[in-house]
């Protein structure tokens, strides 16, 4: 599914007008990245962007202009400026300027910071975003801070909500930034960040882990799926059932190996927590943080030689006769 590219088209031309003044952009198709909202949130960011891109482009200007100035006195034999003309550029370039160009991007920071944040009161979803070694845990809570639904590396969201993330991390510093919809904001141990988004238009986007984490730091994505609000209760209520019960080996190689010793699947007795929750690990696009799509043949790659696909991610390579992949495969794709 791609973005609704009309409800997209209406925010890129908030963040075209503000860039004109810096610079001619080649329209706003610069891939699904920043900036090219599918928010207001990003909407607000683009435009502090291009505001800060426009001062950039005034200062630099402004200093090639004095150089003119200088190498024009100089050519005509002069040797300085008069005194009050000097006084006057190390003033208003050297203090009032930059005063005022720092002081007018405080505040909007500080503007744009106040209305992405998640506030406690907030109504709507909320979901806790763990930023684990090298994945994202999203886990959707009920009313009373319960967890009803668990999934890795792909966030989804109702479009036109308010949906408010509680970022945490029991290892490093994450950050979590998915760029067509909100700003970054770090997930720093011990302390719970919150940040609120609302996409405007229906569609996939990719998101990044944005702060140096490790190994796999550039391997750690994501995708927001962002839905309209009835098909997201119907995916949050399926989300939140167990698995149906399985058929065939499958579950008897996933204990035989080891399996449920870091993986969770609701409704099989398999309750581990080191990786990521499987229970309807076959409705998800990707594995591996986004790494790879979805395929049996991934799947396959990522239990036997899991480390060519992603190096340095903490699952160890399994190997195992062939039917008892093939039933640990049959096993994974009916999780659904
Ligand atoms: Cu997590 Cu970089």
């Amino acid at each position: 599914m791609s973005p609704s590219r009309s409800g997209v088209r209406k925010h890129c031309t908030i963040s075209r007008l503000g860039l004109a003044a810096g610079a001619a952009l080649p329209g706003c198709t610069w891939g699904s990245g920043f900036p090219d909202p599918a928010s207001s949130d990003a909407s607000l960011v683009a435009l502090l962007a291009a505001w800060m891109f426009a001062l950039g482009f005034l200062v630099l200007f402004v200093t090639l202009g004095l150089l003119l100035v200088g190498i024009g006195l100089q050519w005509r034999g002069e040797k300085r400026l008069s005194p009050g003309w000097a006084r006057s550029l190390v003033l208003g370039g050297g203090v009032v300027a930059p005063l005022l160009a720092v002081a007018a991007i405080s505040a909007s920071g500080m503007i744009i910071s106040s209305r992405t944040e998640g506030q406690t009161a907030m109504p709507g979803q909320t979901i806790r975003v763990v930023g684990e070694r090298w994945w994202w845990r999203f886990q959707y809570l009920d009313g009373n801070g319960e967890i009803i639904a668990t999934t890795a590396n792909e966030l989804h969201l109702p479009v036109g909500r308010r949906s408010r993330l509680h970022l945490i991390s029991e290892n490093v510093i994450h950050s979590f930034w998915a760029p067509n919809l909100q700003g970054k904001t770090d997930l720093v141990p011990g302390s719970v960040n919150t940040l609120a988004v609302e996409p405007d238009v229906a569609g996939t986007f990719r998101g990044q882990c944005a702060e140096l984490c490790g190994v796999q730091h550039a391997m750690m994505g994501f995708l927001v799926i962002a839905q309209p609000p009835a098909a997201f209760d119907a995916w949050l209520a399926r989300q939140s059932e167990p698995a149906q019960a399985a058929e065939g080996d499958g579950p008897d190689v996933f204990f035989e190996y080891g399996c449920a010793g870091c993986h969770t699947v609701r409704g099989m007795d398999a309750t581990g927590v080191q990786g990521p929750d499987l229970t309807h690990l076959a409705s998800r696009r990707t594995i591996a943080a986004a790494r790879l799509e979805n395929t049996r043949d991934n799947l396959r790659r990522w239990i036997t030689a899991g480390q060519s696909a992603k190096p340095g991610n903490l699952m160890p390579e399994f190997s195992l006769p062939e039917d008892d992949l093939a039933a640990l495969l049959d096993l994974l794709e009916a999780l659904e």
